[in-house]
């Protein structure tokens, strides 16, 4: 269970409220040191087909070259067409009598350059096996995670090419962009190393760990047990080797027994990445962003990383313990080389990391010698399924993700504003009044949030008649600033007669189902619960009936959704969550879908917001949600956050790599809460927790129903003026942000990006997780996370000057610079090289800045040039894809002396309606840092912008000159150029 009940339960009626104020101090004040029940949560010797796979590799490496693999591809069932291998692996179970389970293997090679490698299982596939406890389960191993998570890029390769080597035993496919990739797949033992250009990147069942342990009938024991296993072995020697039988048949834990009605079924498998010493992503976890290894020693893991969509209460930093989300994506990287895999598996998952030191030879005494990262696999159910990706960049690797998965979704601009959330604003009054609030101390913010308690009883699409009395004025106040309201709406619905949703729910059938095929019941915030199983069309369907505006009473264009506790959080269930053996739609068992389950209910919840209303379709509205559990995937639908973290300056470090790694993991739309979730965080912390907000893809604050109100304007001086100074930095930098999500949603580009991300090359950045790129802005920041710091070092990986983004200090890389973090900064360096377009009018709301005037920041290079990107469209509708927006490239030549703006757009059939709504939207000014000594006497520049007739009328425009003084780079101020944003124009800084 989670918390104390009385820590979560609140009943609004005026009578009570200072009972429980007084009952909920006190019961925070007894609230011991937060940290996670690791007896909640398994670690891998509590799994047993964790502990088989560790086991079977534990056996296969102490036998080391004497290691036999027994699985063998059937040299005589190779076929290749069209880019696709097929074949039969034969696994040996049995020496003696050369007894073979057969596996069918495809390894597809797609036009993209990817290349995939699928294993199944002919005799499960034919479903000619026998289910115990009168299962109602699916025979099959789970084939459908595609269905979910691959949208594109699955166009087969024409030119893939493929050769024999009847001598070695091996199979060679040529493919991949100008026929640099191979693939040479071995036969017996069965492995296939991936090389690009001649060099081999990754080593698949190198080690011999490939594991698929096929069907067998249980053979019941005789009940005088003896030592003894079925075919003979010890137990002992079983145990050792991964044929510990004890957890085939049946498994329990804290007092939950799973019935595994199809016997051991997992898959694993070894990927080695030879010379690559860093690995990264496998989100979400706590630790590093690039990976520790995970078979102990100093500063290492114990246990591997797991991936199990959990609600972890109280989670601890650091730790490859599972969290909310996972997404089964691992990138390698060594010096100028990036490669990846993406572990196409839904079910528990576990990968174990070592980095293993391989010298040249004997005699070199370790010189020439090179790290091999050996990453081993293993899931409890479905397919050996992998995307292999060879690189060469970051870029090219993310890219190749993400033209599989999905590109982030293109946000409404308000979703990239500021959200204030606390659990719980307790009436429609005091929503109107935070509201009200903002307003007074001209701080800006985009979404007001609701949590659980708007809802009468917890039931969801109701609102508490006592306390939200007037849902629809309170939406309206909000509209007239355009601002939205987000509100929770969980996948358990509330086990009440009389509830519509609940009756529906269950006469329609569309719940999650037990075992034995009838509904299953659990426990979360309203007590006894259901959970719409969303792999159902049929529920799908019937939740979006339920956002109808007339469906959902009181609802209006203006809010949206939040999807919580989607992992399945089940309060009384094992770590948390649904029985393995529960049954989803066609019959899967939970077990083989677990991590792709809260991707369903954002999946749904976004189709319903699409179809709230039909007289909306013509001009509909990008859709919102917020999830907190996540799959490879989810970035199409919306947003994650890192769930329920603590108000502690560690927790506050932790996040800036936890979202770095989210980028990296192709779900960019990422952020924390902001000031920490349980527990008061001080002045200070919540001031820094702002700071680093103002660069998390999605920034909200949030606090547990137990904290303290602290919305901005509470802080109190001088807090609130430096909170606001960073909301008003974000909303200044909008422009910057929107055209970074516009990047992530056409080529993967994460929106924060780590250092090892922009410079490849640089060996000594390839660990760095606490400093962070916006975009291609060349915005560096590193946001303070430690309680009285008053400098950080930042760290410059490149020769390029880089400049104080307040004062313009200059800053020579590379190497470590210490920069100057008083309270009231937030350390943020430009990168020369770079023009950044920001919006500087402080606006109530990012909706009220959609007409306003830009600024543009052209930040000279060594080289004196400088390049950058403007993208914009109306922030809110889908008429982008019909052309309608605006996207600029700006480049200023130090050899020109000319500042450009170019088209990069591609005219579609509402760009000219667009264009002329944006005629008046104009460059105000333009700021040049490093400006030349030269101009110290020039007071104008001349300005020429395209006209209707495309003739370039001349005017001027004034500029001022500042002279460098101590260290901070001279500068200049273009004032009132007044060109169109949407148009070509030049300023020229010669004339
Ligand atoms: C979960 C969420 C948290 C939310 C709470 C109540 O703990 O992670 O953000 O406030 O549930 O809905």
């Amino acid at each position: 269970m989670r918390g104390n009940t009385m820590c979560r339960s609140r009943g609004f009626s005026s009578r009570w409220t200072h009972l429980v104020l007084v009952l909920s101090a006190l019961c925070c004040l007894l609230t011991p040191t937060l940290s996670v029940k690791h007896e909640n949560f398994k670690t891998c010797a509590q799994s047993g087909f964790c502990k088989r796979n560790r086991d079977y590799a534990d056996h296969a490496s102490s036998l080391s070259s004497s290691w036999d693999s027994p699985y063998k591809l059937d040299s005589s069932s190779i076929k290749f067409s069209n880019g696709v291998l097929s074949g039969t692996l034969l696994k040996t179970i049995d020496t003696t009598i050369a007894e073979t389970v057969r596996l069918p293997l495809i390894i597809t090679f797609l036009e993209s350059g990817t290349a995939r490698i699928t294993i199944d299982e002919e005799r499960r596939q034919k479903g000619e096996i026998e289910l115990r406890h009168d299962s109602k389960a699916r025979k099959e191993r789970y084939n459908e995670a595609e269905k979910w998570a691959i949208v594109g890029g699955m166009q087969l390769s024409s030119g893939a090419a493929v050769s024999r080597d009847a001598e070695a035993g091996s199979t060679k496919v040529v493919y991949g962009p100008g026929s640099t990739f191979e693939a040479v797949i071995h036969h017996a033992p069965f492995g296939v190393d991936f090389k690009r250009g001649g060099e081999t990147q990754i080593k698949f069942n190198e080690k011999g760990y490939m594991n698929v342990e096929h069907w067998r009938p249980k053979i019941e024991k005789p009940v005088e047990g003896k030592k003894e296993g079925e075919d003979g072995i010890s137990e002992e020697v079983a145990k050792e080797t991964g044929e510990d039988e004890s957890t085939w048949w049946e498994e329990s834990f804290g007092g939950n027994t799973d019935s595994k009605p199809r016997g051991p079924e997992s898959v694993g498998i070894d990927v080695t990445f030879p010379g690559y010493e860093h690995v990264y992503g496998i989100a979400e976890h706590t630790g590093p962003l690039s990976l520790k290894q995970t078979r102990g020693g100093e500063g290492n893991f114990n246990e591997p990383y797991r991936l199990y969509n959990s609600d972890v209460f109280e989670y601890e930093l650091d730790s490859p313990m599972t969290l909310y989300g996972s997404i089964p994506f691992m990138q390698a990287h060594k010096k100028d080389s990036t490669v990846g895999i993406l572990w196409l598996n839904a079910a528990e998952t576990w990968i174990d990391i070592v980095k293993a030191k391989i010298s040249a030879n004997p005699l070199s005494l370790g010189i020439g010698g090179h790290t091999d990262t050996q990453t081993h696999w293993f899931s409890e159910s479905g397919l050996i399924d992998v995307f292999v990706f060879l690189g060469p960049s970051p870029k090219d690797v993310v890219r190749s993700y993400s033209e599989l998965t999905g590109y982030t979704q293109l946000p409404q601009q308000f979703a990239i504003g500021y959200h204030q959330c606390r659990w719980n604003y307790v009436t429609d009054e005091d929503v109107r009044d935070v509201d009200r609030k903002f307003d007074k101390h001209s701080i800006p913010y985009d979404v007001i949030w609701l949590d659980i308690e708007y809802t009468e009883g917890k039931k969801y699409f109701t609102w508490d008649p006592l306390t939200f009395p007037d849902p629809l004025g309170m939406q309206k106040q909000l509209d007239a600033h355009d601002r939205k309201l987000v509100a929770i709406i969980d996948p358990h619905i509330k086990n009440e007669g009389g509830y519509g949703v609940v009756d529906e729910l269950k006469s329609k059938d569309l719940a999650v189902h037990n075992k034995d095929d009838t509904i299953y019941e659990g426990w979360c915030w309203p007590g006894s619960s259901y959970w719409i199983d969303c792999f159902s069309p049929s529920a799908r369907k019937w939740w979006a009936g339920l956002f109808q505006y007339a469906k959902f009473p009181s609802s209006a264009p203006n809010l949206f959704i939040w999807n919580d506790m989607n992992e399945p959080s089940v309060f009384n269930g094992p770590e948390t969550t649904m029985p393995k053996d529960n049954l989803h739609h066609g019959h899967w068992e939970h077990r083989d879908v677990h991590n792709i389950n809260g991707m369903t209910l954002i999946n749904a919840t976004y189709e319903a917001l699409l179809s709230r209303n039909k007289a909306e379709e013509k001009s509909l509205r990008r859709p919102f949600v917020l999830t907190r559990s996540f799959y490879s995937g989810s970035q199409r639908l919306g947003a994650m956050w890192t769930g329920d973290n603590q108000a502690s300056w560690d927790h506050l470090a932790a996040s800036v790599g936890m979202i770095l790694s989210m980028g990296i993991s192709g779900f960019p739309f990422a952020g924390a809460d902001v000031g920490g979730f349980f527990g008061n965080p001080s002045k200070e912390l919540l001031t820094r927790w702002y700071q680093a907000g103002a660069f998390y893809p999605f920034f909200r604050g949030h606090a547990h129903i137990d904290t303290r109100r602290r919305e901005p304007y509470l802080a109190g001086a001088p807090s609130t003026e430096i909170i606001t100074q960073a909301l008003r930095l974000r909303y200044s930098l909008l422009p910057a942000w929107y055209t970074a999500f516009h990047q992530a949603s056409t080529s993967g580009t994460p929106i924060v990006q780590p250092n090892y991300y922009v410079h490849p090359g640089d060996e000594k950045g390839f660990a760095i997780d606490d400093q962070l790129y916006l975009g291609n802005t060349g915005l560096l920041a590193k946001p303070v996370t430690s309680e009285g710091a008053e400098s950080v070092d930042i760290y410059l990986a490149d020769a390029e000057t880089y400049y104080d983004y307040f004062d313009f200090t200059t800053y020579q890389g590379p190497g470590t610079k210490t920069v100057a973090a008083p309270l009231e900064k937030i350390p943020i360096l430009m990168q020369g090289g770079h023009i950044i377009p920001r919006r500087e009018r402080p606006r109530r709301s990012s909706g009220l800045m959609k007409f306003d005037p830009f600024t543009l920041v052209v930040v000279l290079g060594n080289s004196g040039d400088a390049e950058g990107e403007l993208y914009l469209d109306d922030g809110e509708s889908f008429e982008y894809e019909a052309g309608a927006y605006i996207h600029r490239k700006f480049a200023y030549s130090g050899t020109t002396l000319t500042l450009s703006s170019e088209d990069l757009s591609i005219e579609g059939k509402k760009t000219k309606q667009y264009l002329q709504t944006m005629m008046d939207v104009r460059v105000e000014k333009i700021i040049i840092i490093g400006a030349p000594e030269s101009w110290k006497t020039k007071s104008e520049v001349g300005v020429s912008e395209e006209g209707a007739n495309k003739s370039t009328p001349v005017k001027k425009a004034a500029l001022s000159w500042h002279a460098a003084s101590g260290g901070k780079a001279a500068w200049a101020v273009v004032r009132n150029p007044a060109v169109a944003i949407g148009k070509g124009w030049k300023v020229d800084f010669a004339s």
